[in-house]
Order: C-alpha cells, then sequence, then structure tokens
C-alpha cells in the first residue's frame, strides 16, 4: 500500500491550465487575477469582500491589526488550534487568553469565554477545529453583551455552513487558508472576508506596506508617481500564479466538501462501532468541512497507534497539541495546562485518520482494517 497521508491537495489540469495562462500573462502579482479570486471567494461565502493574502497566517496577523486595539489587551481563542491563531494575537502586541473547549465538537465553550471575560477583553478568535463550525449564535450573543469583535479561524471550514448559511459572514472578519492540505488551495495563502468596506479597505493596506495610492496632490503639480505609506503594513500581497489556482479550485469546493462528506459516512459505517474509540459526529444544523477526521481513543494508547499506523504506511496525525504546552508560550506566560481539563483530556486521546477527497473506498478499508486488527493487538 502506497503512503497515505492525513491530507493532500487535490490537482487536476484544469487547475494547472491556469496557472499556464496566468504565467503566460503581463500579470504574476497584483494583477486581475488576484481581484477575480477575491471577487468569486466573496460571492462563494456571500460576504462584501474578500482580501487575498499570502498565507491564513497573514490574513490573521492584518485582521488581529485591522481592530487597531489598544496594546494589551485580551483576545480570547482556543488553546486546541495551530500556533498560527493565537501568534496572531502576540504579533499585534495583544494577550492570548485561552478557554478550554468542548469535548464533543473540541470547539472553545462558549460557557468557557464567558468565564474569561475581564475589563480588558475586547475581542474573541474563535477556530472552527476540523471543519465543525463552533456554537457560534452563542459566542455572537457574547460578543453582543459584552461589545467584543470577533475573528472567526475558518482556516478548516471554506464551504462548511452553519443554520444554512455559508461560512464567511458571522463574525466582523473571516479567516481562510489555503494551504495544500486546506479545502482548496493556492499553494500557500489565505484571505480575510468581510462585510465592513471600511475594514476591508484597512486590510488592503496592510497587506501591502501600508501604501496608498490615492494620495491627491501630496507633492505637487499633480504627481502621478506619488504613494504615501500611512500605516505600518507589511508585503503580504498574493501572486496572481497563486490567485489563478484559487479561482480554478473554488469552482471545485462543493464536490471536494461532498467527498469529504461521503468519506466521513464511509467511517462511520466501517468503524463507528469500534468500542476503543470514538468518532467524530455533527452536532446542530451544520454542514462539516471534514477538513480533518479525528477520533478519540478509549483504553488504547495514541502513540501505539500512531506507531502502528505509520508502520503500515498510514500518515495519521495529532491535531493539535495544545498552545500552551509550546516552549516559547511556557517561557512567556505561565499557564496551568491543568487549567484545561477537556483540551488536556482530548490532547491525551486523539488522532487524526486520512481523510482527503482524492481517498478511495479501497483507501478507507485498508485504514479500516489496519485499526481493527490494531484494537485486537494492541
Ligand atoms: C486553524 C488554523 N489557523 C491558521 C492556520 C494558518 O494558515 P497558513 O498555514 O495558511 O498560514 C492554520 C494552518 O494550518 C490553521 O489550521
Amino acid at each position: 500500500m502506497r503512503f497515505i497521508s492525513y491530507g493532500h491537495q487535490s490537482i487536476d489540469d484544469d487547475d494547472i491550465q491556469s496557472v499556464i495562462e496566468v504565467l503566460k500573462s503581463d500579470w504574476l502579482t497584483t494583477g486581475p487575477t488576484v481581484d477575480q479570486f477575491e471577487q468569486e471567494l466573496a460571492r462563494y461565502v456571500g460576504a462584501r469582500q474578500a482580501v487575498a493574502v499570502n498565507s491564513g497566517t497573514s490574513a490573521l496577523d492584518i485582521a488581529v491589526q485591522a481592530l487597531d486595539l489598544p496594546k494589551g489587551s485580551e483576545i480570547i481563542t482556543t488553546p486546541f488550534t495551530f500556533a498560527a491563531t493565537s501568534n496572531a494575537i502576540l504579533y499585534n502586541g495583544h494577550v492570548p487568553v485561552f478557554a478550554d473547549i468542548d469535548s464533543t465538537t473540541r470547539n472553545i465553550h462558549p460557557d468557557e469565554i464567558r468565564r474569561k471575560i475581564n475589563s480588558k477583553t475586547r475581542a474573541i478568535i474563535y477556530v472552527d477545529y476540523a471543519g465543525h463550525p463552533c456554537a457560534i449564535d452563542e459566542i455572537r450573543e457574547i460578543a453582543r453583551e459584552h461589545d467584543l469583535q470577533l475573528i472567526e479561524d475558518a482556516c478548516h471550514a471554506l464551504g462548511a455552513s452553519y443554520n444554512g448559511r455559508q461560512i464567511g459572514t458571522f463574525a466582523d472578519m473571516t479567516i481562510f487558508s489555503f494551504h495544500p492540505v486546506k479545502p482548496i488551495t493556492t499553494g500557500e495563502g489565505g484571505a480575510v472576508v468581510t462585510d465592513d468596506p471600511e475594514l476591508a479597505a484597512r486590510l488592503k493596506l496592510l497587506r501591502s506596506h501600508g501604501i496608498d495610492r490615492n494620495v491627491g496632490d501630496m507633492f505637487g503639480e499633480g504627481s502621478q508617481w506619488a504613494y504615501d505609506m500611512v500605516d505600518l503594513g507589511r508585503n503580504y500581497r498574493m501572486t496572481d500564479i497563486q490567485a489563478a489556482l484559487g479561482v480554478s479550485q473554488l469552482k471545485k469546493i462543493d464536490t471536494f466538501i461532498k467527498r469529504r462528506n461521503d468519506l466521513a459516512a464511509v467511517y462511520e459505517e466501517m468503524i463507528g462501532d469500534l468500542p476503543w474509540l470514538e468518532t467524530p459526529q455533527c452536532y446542530g444544523d451544520i454542514t462539516h468541512g471534514w477538513h480533518l477526521y479525528t477520533v478519540l481513543l478509549k483504553g488504547i494508547k495514541r502513540n501505539d497507534l500512531y506507531r502502528h499506523l505509520h508502520q503500515n504506511n498510514i500518515g495519521a496525525n495529532v491535531h493539535y497539541i495544545p498552545i500552551y504546552w509550546f516552549t516559547y508560550y511556557r517561557k512567556h506566560f505561565q499557564i496551568d495546562p491543568q487549567a484545561f481539563p477537556v483540551t488536556e483530556d482530548v490532547f491525551d486521546r486523539i488522532i487524526t485518520l486520512p481523510l482527503h477527497p482524492a481517498m478511495t473506498e479501497r483507501d478507507l478499508e485498508y485504514i479500516s482494517g489496519t485499526l481493527k486488527k490494531a484494537g485486537s493487538t494492541l
């Protein structure tokens, strides 16, 4: 059996062709294909504007910057995410405050958010873990009550929906990633989508050095070469090469999500009744994005199973090491892991099984068979 990785891009000839066309064009960056990708992404999620950048991490960074909060503000987020989520808080001189998760969805728990709010709290960044939308109604209610800004880290959740509405317009800003394992890919890439035109304009400045070309007659005599740097931005621009791949991939997002849902249902049929693991489920009126398929083990050691699966060419993984365990965070923050009993329990027992649209039913049979054998030997 070939190695089956936990996630993988699905690229076809149309994707390749659209990239070739851009390579032959005049615009490799800051060109019309980036605009096209932004418009199509915004239309797909039902938002007014999208701002494409070179990674999900960059998107999070400028989204936090665009909130314009006083330095040292507290932003509540989940510890059970990729480091980029809370790093964006640190890049901007703010303080990440972690709130424990819900054991079923592994998403931030609204009650835990409430417990962490104080006079310094200014925003919440919630993550739709694995593609399962958070308890968004409750989180929006908390934000309304306490006048907090909301960023939805939907890096796992493009194509997912909540109460019949696409993920993309629930928070002040929603973040997507187009890394190869994500719902669609641009190689590296990301985007912020928002309904607020002022935020979108600020995000566009911040992704490109904070430079504004509409400066009027700043240097006299109608100087056409003039530009001003009005904010401290970065170069986080997406290229047209990446955007061309994005435009082509976006056409297939619904097919990808359907395939991921079908494969998750096959997993449920094949391993749903194993007594030593809990398969992931959907809660509420949602469409799951199934970016990750994670199971919780009962009575089998995760590291033993991980090793066994890799010995059999199955690229199991662990999502995630809670952020507060990282050396950098331990050095700078005194966070007691025991204050996060659910995160700790889930982290001890969780393992990610491969799931991506290019997998076949035979791959799933092989993985299920290997799991069943593991159950009787480990
Ligand atoms: C939840 C989450 N947020 C942010 C990111 C960062 O995205 P990128 O890899 O595009 O920088 C990731 C990527 O893995 C992620 O999983």
